[in-house]
Order: structure tokens, then sequence, then C-alpha cells
């Protein structure tokens, strides 16, 4: 539970944190935002975050709400306030309130910020790994610009959805070409016969997920091979192990895709090394 949430310089009780309505965060998705694993206390990957917070505000010409030092205040003072030890930190920077117009506002017109901690059950993650999720495959609907990270997410929640009516608990997305871009929230990976991990290369149609930047170097550290390009829910499902890794997840197996097993059915043990190992290589800021 979410006890205190920062709000534009305050700190306020959960049922006190409003923003205006109208905000263009709530009017237009005119927003960016960043989820951190709070992990023992600290943040993990917090300065990888920041920078993908700073370039997203950039390439949308969003105000920065206040330095780097003290926005790293924040965070930590928002994890301290909720006595959160494991769970996830979220982040969010909107253009700011104006009288609603699709033009930009003034120049000049305060960006809004909000920070909020909240307790995760380290446990049920940890069953769910041992178990391995059930993944669907669902058309990419969503815009040109995925590598931001903005607020617009409804394609997200209806894949969501679709995969959840579907008894799965993530969506992949397919683009036109029929390659998978990434999941609804995380992003997608599959173990070839031979071994090698091969997920999408970086570009416009998918988000740089700080937890694959941070699987890419454990796999350097554990001399397994990378491969970044596409790959296909054909190729996908004759792979030896699938999984997905976000800030939610880190690595979490994938057993099932579209309910095609993957390999026998169980959780890879690519994919739960990879999990074991992770926080070990991360880097956790307190
Ligand atoms: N989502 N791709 C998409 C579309 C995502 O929304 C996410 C994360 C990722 C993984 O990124 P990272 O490893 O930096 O968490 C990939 C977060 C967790 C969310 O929206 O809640």
């Amino acid at each position: 539970m979410t006890r205190i949430v920062y709000v534009n310089g305050r700190y306020r009780q959960y049922r006190d944190a409003f923003v205006h309505a109208e905000d263009r965060g709530f009017q237009f998705g005119d927003a960016v935002y960043e989820v951190c694993e709070i992990y023992n206390g600290g943040l993990v990957d917090q300065a990888r975050h920041m920078e993908r917070l700073t370039r997203s505000l950039g390439e949308l010409g969003i105000r920065p709400p206040m330095g780097p030092a003290a926005l790293r205040q924040v965070m930590r003072e928002t994890v301290r306030r909720n006595r959160v030890v494991n769970g996830l930190l979220y982040l969010q920077v909107t253009r700011g309130v104006a009288p609603r117009d699709f033009a930009m506002p003034p120049h000049g017109t305060p960006s809004t910020l909000i920070c909020l901690a909240r307790r995760g059950d380290p446990a049920r993650f940890a069953d769910q790994a041992q178990h391995g999720i059930a993944v669907i495959t669902v058309p990419d609907i969503r815009w040109g610009r995925c590598d931001i990270k903005t607020t617009m997410l409804l394609p997200a929640v209806l894949a969501k959805d679709t995969a959840r009516k579907a008894g799965a608990k993530e969506a992949w997305l397919v683009d036109r070409d029929g390659f998978v871009t990434e999941g609804s929230a995380s992003n997608a990976w599959i173990v070839t016969a031979d071994g090698r991990l091969v997920t999408r290369g970086l570009g416009h149609q998918l988000l740089p997920g700080v937890t694959r930047r941070t699987v890419i170097d454990i796999l350097a550290h554990e001399g397994l091979v990378l491969e970044e390009r596409a790959f296909t829910p054909e190729e996908a499902k004759c792979a030896r192990e699938a999984f997905i890794t976000s800030a939610t997840n880190t690595v979490m197996p994938v057993i099932s895709i579209d309910g095609t097993a993957i390999g026998n059915g169980a959780p890879g043990s690519i994919a739960l090394h990879l999990r074991t190992i992770f926080h070990s290589i991360a880097s956790v800021t307190k």
C-alpha cells in the first residue's frame, strides 16, 4: 500500500495526492514515466532509469522538473517515507497544467512531477518464476516512437487485458512484418537451440529496457552469446527457452506462447540462472 505520494514539491497522504484536471498528462498523455525496482531498500539501476527519463523528456521537449541530484533525493525520500524494502517506485513527469489546447503551453509552464513507492511481494514473484508464465501474441497497434517511455499506454492496456482473458500473463506485440517487437510492458527474449540469446535490436519500435541492458551486461559476464535481431512468433514457439525482462519482473521465464509449450514446457535453465544472479550484477543505490 502506498502511504505517501510526492506531488509537485509536497509529500501528500495517498488520499490527498491530486494533480490538476487540466494537467496535460491527464488530457493528452503528454507525459513520461519510469518504474524502478526497489530491492533491499535500494533503487535498482537508478542511473540508467534517470538517463532514460532525461532522454524521454528531451525527445518530447518536456522541461525537467528539477536537477538530477534533487530528483534522486525525491526518489530516495519517497522510498523512505513509504518504508518500502522490496517493491516499486513510480515516477511521472508531465508537460504541466494549461487550458486544453493541442498547441504546446507557453514556454516556462512548470512540469508536473509525481513519485510514489509501493511494496511488492517477492515471494509471489519467486513462485511465478518457478512455474513460468504464459504469453499470447497480438498485433502491435502502437505509435512510431515506442522508444520514448510515455504514459500513452492504451494499446498496452488492451493487449494486457486480451492476455489476461486468454489466461496469459503477458502479450507479445507483433509488428506488420510479422516480427515480435516486445511485450506490452516488458522486453521479449528467446534462447535458440544452440544456446544464443536473442532479443530485438533497439529502434523506434521498442523501449530500450533498463533490465534488458543489465541482462546484456550479465551475458558478457557469463560468457553467453547475444544476438540482437528480430524474431517471429513461429521461431519463438520452436525456441529452447523464452523469457521477458522488466523492472517489475526482472527475468521471468515464459513457458508457452499462444498455447504452444516452449522447450519441455518448464522454465528454462538459462532464464532461471539469469534471474538468480540478476541482483548481484545490477547496481542497487540506497
Ligand atoms: N514497463 N517495454 C515496455 C513497453 C515496457 O513498458 C517496459 C517496462 C519494458 C521493460 O523496461 P524496463 O526493463 O526498463 O522496466 C519494455 C514498466 C515496468 C511499466 O510500465 O510498468
